[in-house]
């Protein structure tokens, strides 16, 4: 939510800083701006829309070497020029991501200082904050520690002060913060995409780290004003992973990408056919699973291989609800977290609520070195590379196989399930390649809603299914067990309405195939995603492999992916970028 790039370094600043912003924009996109200091004047430039609006606006001959640049996914205030950042109070220019919760009564104290707001955010508050604390002390390392003794909420900063013009600040809490260490040059970002075109060298900033970032040399302190150590690290992957490597979309790209990752999860965490996992699950009696949006049906199909092969009780939980709701913890109980970002202020504030009841967590995590990876007892790592395209498609794959990996590991069937998934990335490949998704795509993008339908595990496919469709496409869409559907929510089928089944439990399809029979008998057209042969249930149908019972979920994913996509893609949607989302989720 929101992706902020500050730097200092060369002259030709603007065009750094940009470069490192475009990479960002997938966390947020209703406007951008950007502060630098030329000839010891602080310009701002910030615009509504997204940063090509903020291009047109800018000279990137203008010579200055250094500042700092935002781009937003508003939370306080309309998507505006005026709201968005930099925001300027006193001698203090800042960029934001986070939320800041209290800011209305530091506003009304701050007003009656003098200070004047010009905008609705909470940033600028906390601009105006900053620098009448700097105004108090006249010093901006105690500036900033005092106010982060006063804000409650998440932010990483990056702060110019027109006393310092060679410096960036930044400090960060619960939103993530990196400095990429060039030479004669450093950025400070959200995020490693936006400091790879300098360097693959960075530090990552704890809660509450205060880096001062000049061209040649970066100083770390913690809130007690003390200098710390901070450990340099490397970034191995090659820059090409944050390229569309010649596809017209991140998500395309991404959902090709799933294949080698099936094999790279097998190579890392399986060994003849053992998993190599050391994590037992078996030790506890219960376990929650926890996450939001996708990570959280990824989660759903984690129950389902849970209690199949291990008897161990598992709900699912989305992390906003769980993180408010009565929970029994006890020593027996893990709570596992999923996420991609490992950023997710919800998941994140339900790891915290866990420890602090002294409950074993275990993360499921994509990003290293991110929150949620960096707090929990244990992580497991997703390893599906840097995800761009806002709607999740590796790493939500990349979930399932790691708890599937968790629950067969001792299991007498593993031997024979690794084998099975051994064969799982042909068969993503050949079923990207055997069907003609944009024909399929074209009986269904008028819709003005879809039903997923299944049934069990069939079921939590239709909930990612449903939520892949609408966030990208727009179509109303909603995943429903398949025998629910007669109590109440299919008065609304008609010929109009599109319906996208997945069938791939044997043991209870033909329970949902009686139901899908019920909405053909309205007129709406079905569209099946199965493995069972010469089914005659339905108008369209994409026939998946039949390998087994655990492992045929993972084959309807990608066709329910690909189908999204190329909807989105007939409708002419922003698909890596769909309104109103962000990548990566730091506000409750
Ligand atoms: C949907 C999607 C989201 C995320 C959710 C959790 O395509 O990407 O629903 O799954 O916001 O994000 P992470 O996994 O980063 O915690």
């Amino acid at each position: 939510m929101c992706g902020i790039v500050g730097y200092v370094g060369d002259k030709k600043a603007i065009s750094k800083i940009m470069t490192g912003l475009r990479s960002l924009e997938y966390r947020g996109y209703d406007s951008a701006g950007i502060a630098y200091i030329k000839d010891g004047i602080v310009k701002i430039i910030k615009r509504e829309g997204p940063i090509d609006n903020l291009d047109k606006k800018l000279n990137y001959d203008e010579v200055t070497n250094i500042g700092i640049s935002h781009t937003r996914w508003s939370t306080h205030g309309v998507a505006n020029d005026i709201n968005s950042h930099p925001h300027r109070q006193g001698k203090i220019t800042i960029v934001h991501n986070g939320i800041i919760e209290n800011y209305e009564s530091l506003k009304k104290n701050l007003t009656s200082l003098g200070y004047i707001f010009k905008s609705n955010t909470d940033t600028e508050v906390a601009s105006a904050l900053i620098d009448n604390l700097y105004k108090e002390t006249g010093d901006m390392l105690l500036a900033i520690n005092k106010a982060s003794g006063m804000l409650e909420g998440s932010y990483a900063f990056n702060i110019i002060n027109d006393d310092y013009p060679d410096t960036v600040f930044g400090t960060r809490k619960d939103s993530p913060l990196i400095v990429g260490v060039g030479q004669n040059e450093n950025i400070l970002a959200s995020d490693i995409p936006a400091i790879l075109h300098i360097t693959n060298k960075y530090v990552v900033l704890n809660n509450y780290d205060v880096v001062v970032m000049k061209k040649d040399k970066l100083t770390f302190y913690n809130k007690d004003n003390e200098e710390v150590q901070k450990d340099i690290r490397e970034f191995l992957d090659s820059p090409e992973v944050i390229s569309k490597n010649g596809y017209e979309h991140y998500m395309l790209k991404e959902i090709n990408e799933q294949a080698e990752i099936v094999k790279k999860l097998l190579k890392l965490y399986t060994e003849g056919n053992k998993v190599t996992l050391s994590f037992d699950l078996k030790k506890y009696k219960t376990i929650d699973i926890v996450a939001c949006g996708s990570a959280s049906f990824a989660g759903q199909l984690g129950k389902f291989y849970i209690e199949k092969f291990l008897d161990i009780p598992t709900s699912v939980t989305f992390a906003s609800e769980y993180r408010y709701q009565k929970n029994f913890f006890d020593k027996d109980k893990l709570v596992i977290l999923i996420s991609q970002s490992g950023e997710t202020a919800d998941t994140l504030a339900v790891l915290k609520l866990a420890k602090e009841n002294n409950v074993d967590t275990l993360a499921i995590v994509n990003r290293k070195d991110s929150s949620i990876a960096r707090e929990a007892d244990n992580v497991i790592y997703t390893e599906a590379g840097i995800e761009i395209s806002v709607a999740t498609t590796k790493a939500y794959l990349a979930q399932v196989i790691v708890l599937l990996l968790l629950a067969i590991r001792e299991n007498e069937n593993e031997s024979k399930i690794l084998d099975d998934l051994k064969i799982l990335p042909n068969l993503i490949t050949k079923e990207i390649n055997d069907y003609d998704y944009e024909l399929l795509a074209k009986l269904f993008y008028k819709k003005e809603n879809v039903f997923y339908l299944g049934r069990g595990v069939d079921y939590f496919l239709a909930m990612e299914g449903s939520l892949k469709l609408k966030e990208i496409s727009y179509i109303h869409s909603e995943a429903f067990a398949a025998g629910e559907l007669k109590h109440g929510s299919i008065s609304l089928v008609d010929e109009n309405f599109g319906i996208i089944a997945v069938v791939t439990d044997k043991n209870i399809g033909n329970k949902t195939i009686s139901n899908l029979k019920e909405v053909s008998a309205r007129n709406a057209k079905i569209l099946t995603i199965t493995n069972i042969k010469d089914e005659t249930f339905s108008d369209y149908k994409i026939e998946i492999d039949d390998i087994s019972d655990i492992l045929n979920p993972l084959l309807a994913i990608v066709p329910m992916q690909l189908i999204a996509y190329n909807i989105a893609k007939l409708k002419k949607c922003n698909i890596d970028k769909p309104r109103n989302l962000a990548k990566s989720v730091t506000v409750e």
